[in-house]
């Protein structure tokens, strides 16, 4: 099981997602990073960014990107991610990949997940969730062995990312991703959720049946995750007092 952190709000999610990530990065300067987009995983960055810790060594790769936008898009990935995470956290961008970043898209895949494999895999893999319950895009019928692809977005995907763009018309109707696979081989995973409209897709992903139907449910497989999500978020989980009951009780060795 999941360990699951339910807290006040996505600033608190967000010191305690940094904790996790300062604690790796303090033992291990280089440590490789798997970076997530999005609304959710920001507070992150912003705690990070605010700590003083030297990122100048860290590695990262993005889940995630856009397949079809020209390059310096706002809206891609690659933007996205020097905008939000490398900025803030002073990385440094040549040691930041993006799939796809390099080379035909038909291999992009596979030079991807030899970059990750070259780099001795993903020590922390941050996590957010869409409403199809896809982690990366990886959307619902992905198999869980799946590694980098190229992928086509649900319309639920593009509707809800349009907002990022002018109209709908312009949402890329693909993209390339990290797989189920991938993600299962980084070292930890941290899923962030906030917000009522995410409570009965993690309530799924971490209660439910493990299914391609709900690629997020795919964490269940893997022996080292931190779940951190609001109260709302959490409002359908039916072990919450359990979850609530455990971090409360964390044993000394198991505190940050
Ligand atoms: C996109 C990204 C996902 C992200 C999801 C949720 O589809 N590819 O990695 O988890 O959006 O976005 P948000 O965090 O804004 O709810």
């Amino acid at each position: 099981m999941a360990e699951v952190v339910i807290v006040r709000d996505a600033d608190e999610a967000g010191e305690i997602a940094a904790d996790l990530i300062e604690k790796l990065v303090r033992g291990t300067p280089d440590a490789v990073l798997g970076l997530a987009t999005g609304s959710t995983p920001l507070t992150t960055w912003t705690a990070l960014g605010k700590r003083g810790l030297d990122f100048s060594r860290v590695r990262g790769f993005a889940l995630d990107e856009y397949v079809g936008l020209e390059q310096g898009h706002p809206q891609s990935y690659r933007s996205v991610i020097d905008r939000e995470v490398v900025g803030p956290l002073r990385l440094t961008a040549e040691l930041v990949r993006v799939p796809g970043d390099s080379g035909p898209i038909e291999t992009a895949g596979d030079d991807y997940e030899a970059a990750i494999a070259a780099a001795g895999g993903i020590d922390l893999q941050v996590l957010g969730i869409g409403r199809t319950g896809h982690i990366g895009f990886n959307e619902p019928s992905s198999s869980f062995g799946s590694l980098t692809r190229v992928k086509t977005l649900t319309k639920q995907t593009r509707a809800d990312n349009a907002r990022f763009f002018d109209s709908i018309d312009d949402v890329p109707t693909h993209c390339i991703t990290q797989g189920l696979g991938t993600i299962l081989r980084a070292r930890h995973l941290v899923l962030l959720a906030f917000g009522e409209a995410k409570a009965q897709i993690i309530a799924g992903a971490l209660e439910g049946p493990l299914t391609a139907s709900l690629p997020a449910s795919v964490v269940q497989l893997h022996p080292r995750v931190t779940v951190i999500v609001d109260e709302p978020a959490a409002s359908d989980l039916a072990f919450a007092d359990y979850y609530r009951y455990a971090w409360e009780h964390r044993l000394p060795w198991e505190k940050v």
